[in-house]
């Protein structure tokens, strides 16, 4: 085939999917600091939405980071729009997706939980000057402590439970498979597994059990003392960063949103484990916390119930316990 040909045609079929996969395309995220530009970086870089609205409350500083990155798209190749905004949520309106990371981050030595008192206040308001301007949107929370913003987005009368997503799960299984996979010396593309329960890091529950490599269960590879190790270089995978860089991570913050975006978006109905609230599925009612969904243009269409074994059902409700005793804090 010529190389024209084959210009044609690559356009042609970016095209056609386009067409047929993207069911939405107006992104605003909240917050342009290094979690919230990382976000819309990776949304942008894979290219499947028409715009972003960067939106934060320090003057130029959304239009400033909006500008950089619309100066990478002649280079990383991408259409999407990207624009900042100084607190004028007029500028988000009509979003399908919004993308919540406001807040104060984690200093090291902090807990997400310590952050709720200041994030509480900041995360309501958001979230109402959002839903004055696109009542539709599927909300993404990203805000430590992330269970308990979830929780109180969901307590906004009027939006539909399954429009209120956390995004813990995603990240915290992409550490678990990053773990993993050095354990194994292997590609973490390669991995396969979940963390379900709270985005703590005494809560998250890194299933050991159901991880596999290729479809081989890890437990066949790996000892019980490896296993326990990723697990706990897992369940502090976020504080471990917060040390070493002296704020939150964000890359794989931002990657793992733009995943879970890209599924709604995109209406994929791809599982992932985010945090949701719960009606009496694995036993629990009345809290947000992680467990596998599906993820489509509807926002978490369903939740996946895993058989857990005894030891996993006791982790999963002392974790319960943990967010309720931190919303309870509200
Ligand atoms: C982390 C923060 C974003 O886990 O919660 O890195």
């Amino acid at each position: 085939m010529e190389f024209s040909q084959k210009i044609v045609l690559d356009f042609v079929n970016s095209r056609y999917q386009k067409k047929n996969h993207i069911v939405m395309s107006k992104i605003s995220v909240i917050g342009a600091g290094n979690v919230g530009a990382s976000c819309a970086e990776y949304i942008a870089i894979k290219n499947f939405a028409a715009e972003v609205v960067l939106l934060d409350i320090k003057e130029n500083f959304a239009e400033g980071k909006a500008l950089d990155l619309m100066q990478t798209a002649a280079l990383n190749g991408f259409d999407t729009r990207i624009s900042g905004s100084t607190n004028d949520y007029t500028k988000t309106a009509g979003s399908d997706v919004v993308v919540i990371t406001s807040g104060i981050p984690r200093k090291p030595g902090m807990t997400r939980e310590e952050l709720i008192g200041i994030n509480a206040g900041i995360v309501k308001t958001v979230m109402e000057n959002c839903l004055a301007h696109s009542p539709n949107a599927i909300f993404v929370i990203v805000s430590n402590p992330m269970d308990t913003m979830t929780y109180l987005a969901k307590s906004n009368a009027g939006v539909s439970k399954h429009k209120i997503i956390g995004m813990g799960g995603a990240l915290d299984s992409a550490r678990f498979k990053y773990y993993l996979s050095t354990a194994l010396g292997c590609p973490a593309s390669d991995v396969d597994g979940m963390v379900i329960g709270g985005h703590g890091d005494t809560t998250m529950i890194p299933l050991t059990r159901m991880a596999s490599y290729k479809g081989v269960p890890v437990s066949q590879m790996l000892s019980s003392d490896v296993l326990a190790k990723v697990k706990a270089d897992t369940m502090v995978g976020g504080a471990t960063l917060t040390g070493m860089l002296g704020t939150s991570a964000w890359y794989a913050p931002g990657a793992a949103v733009s995943v879970l975006v890209q599924s709604l978006v995109c209406d994929q109905k791809k599982m992932m484990p985010c945090c949701v609230s719960l009606d009496g599925e694995y036993g629990q009612s009345d809290i947000c916390i992680g467990v596998p969904v599906i993820l489509g243009k509807n926002g978490w269409e369903k939740i996946i119930e895993l058989e857990l074994n005894d030891e996993e059902k006791a982790e999963f409700e002392k974790s319960a316990a943990a967010v309720r005793s931190m919303n309870s804090a509200l």
